[in-house]
């Protein structure tokens, strides 16, 4: 029975799905799971089924619709707030991605490997200039992809202090207020970006938006301030969680890293499958706007329907051995980005910071070490992205 198990849940390890999901991972493809405010949803665990609900424009992100699945406290409080992208089905969500998909094409994203590269090197020698000790959350896995979404989009690192806080806020507030004040601080914060924007234009992504899009009427002025909020908070948070866990999970696994070590050309495949075991987005969330047949049972309208990113990417018929971290294996058929019309837009963008973070890391500092024992370090709880709260490293 797999009625009561409770969704989201904190993991036992911090590179396992939770110990918890366990029954899920048994009931495959399809079972329930209880929401916070006592609600019974589906969860999709089967990894063909994900991929068959995640394209079927029966269900919707728009999170507006009084149906849709709340897993928390914080999020429902942000209910009738507009999110680009994410909260939007087709056609305005296609509107609204056509305008960004050039700024992220394999293409545009290799022009910024240089750039992402010197950022890289200049965190790694404040570092080693700094230290042994460092706390790599703070001195490198935040910062890389701070400074490089910044850039893409033209907002001002000086400011990343306040953005990070906003960001934190918003995503693992410990009260629904935090999460409402985070959101109408960005949201001021942007305002006022735009303002100088429009007076002194930059260079940025925003700046593009701002004189092609909003001076012709394409888009309003919320429309702008909801788009830079996405993107500046998935820009970052998402990554930083990826480099800081990975790193802890490198150093977790020495045979893996060893290999990796005397085998750099296998950074992109070990970043894929580092994405597929680490799911770090656990909780993909729908709402049936219609009734739907699958895997032998109802998905009926109204139903809130789930997605755990980490017992999908677990599914041993497409993954064998799939608690193994094994870079030679195929991942790249993970749903760690999603899948369908809302499969990460700045995938390309993170795999390249990944790559370069964590080749660059291991290659200046081969005697990295954890600087506290693995249990006591502490990681992100069960109802956000998950990823390290802080990483003790030496070397
Ligand atoms: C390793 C890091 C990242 C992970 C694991 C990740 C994960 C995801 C996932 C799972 C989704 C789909 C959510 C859903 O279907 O409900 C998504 C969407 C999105 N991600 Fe990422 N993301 C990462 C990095 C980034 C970066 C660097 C950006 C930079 C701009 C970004 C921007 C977005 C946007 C804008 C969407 C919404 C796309 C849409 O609705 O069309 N993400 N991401």
């Amino acid at each position: 029975m797999t009625e009561t198990v409770a969704f989201p849940q904190d993991r036992t390890c911090p590179y396992h799905p939770p110990t918890a999901y366990d029954p899920l991972r048994e009931a495959r493809p399809l079972s329930r799971v209880s929401l916070y405010d006592g609600r019974s949803v589906w969860v999709v665990t089967g990894h063909g089924t994900a991929r068959d609900l995640l394209t079927d424009p029966r269900l919707s992100s728009d999170r507006t619709r009084p149906a849709f699945p709340m897993p928390t406290e914080r999020f429902a409080s942000a209910r009738d707030r507009r999110v680009a992208l994410l909260g939007l089905d087709d056609p305005a969500h296609h509107t609204q991605r056509r305008m960004l998909v050039p700024s992220f094409t394999l293409k545009r994203i290799g022009t910024l490997r240089p750039r992402i590269q010197e950022t890289v090197d200049r965190l790694l020698d404040v570092m080693e200039a700094k230290g042994p000790p460092a706390e790599l959350v703070g001195d490198f896995a935040l910062p890389v992809p701070s400074m490089v979404i910044c850039a893409l989009l033209g907002v001002p690192y000086a400011d990343h202090e306040f953005f990070e806080e906003q960001s934190r806020r918003l995503l693992r507030g410990p009260a629904a207020a935090d999460t409402q004040d985070a959101r109408d601080q960005l949201d001021a914060y942007f305002g006022s970006l735009i303002d100088r924007k429009q007076k002194d234009p930059g260079d940025g992504l925003l700046d593009e938006l701002i004189q092609d899009r909003l001076r012709e009427g394409a888009v309003d002025r919320e429309e702008v301030i909801s788009l830079a909020t996405i993107l500046l908070v998935a820009g970052h948070e998402t990554t930083a969680n990826m480099i800081s866990l990975g790193t802890f999970t490198l150093l977790r696994h020495p045979e893996q890293l060893a290999e990796l070590r005397a085998e750099p050309t296998l950074m992109p495949a070990a970043v894929e499958e580092l994405l597929r075991f680490l799911s770090i987005a656990d909780g993909l969330l729908r709402v049936a706007t219609e009734d739907i047949e699958v895997a032998g049972a109802t998905i009926r309208a109204d139903d809130g329907v789930v997605f755990s990113t980490s017992v999908i990417n677990r599914d041993e018929h497409t993954f064998p051995e799939p608690d193994a971290l094994d870079w030679h294996r195929p991942a790249r058929h993970h749903v760690a980005f999603g899948f369908g019309i809302h499969q990460c837009l700045g995938q390309n963008l993170a795999r390249a910071e990944m790559e370069i973070a964590l080749l660059s890391l291991f290659d200046r500092l081969p005697g990295l070490r954890l600087d506290a024992p693995a249990d006591d370090i502490p990681f992100k709880p069960g109802d956000t992205i998950q990823g390290m709260l802080e990483l003790p490293v030496t070397w």
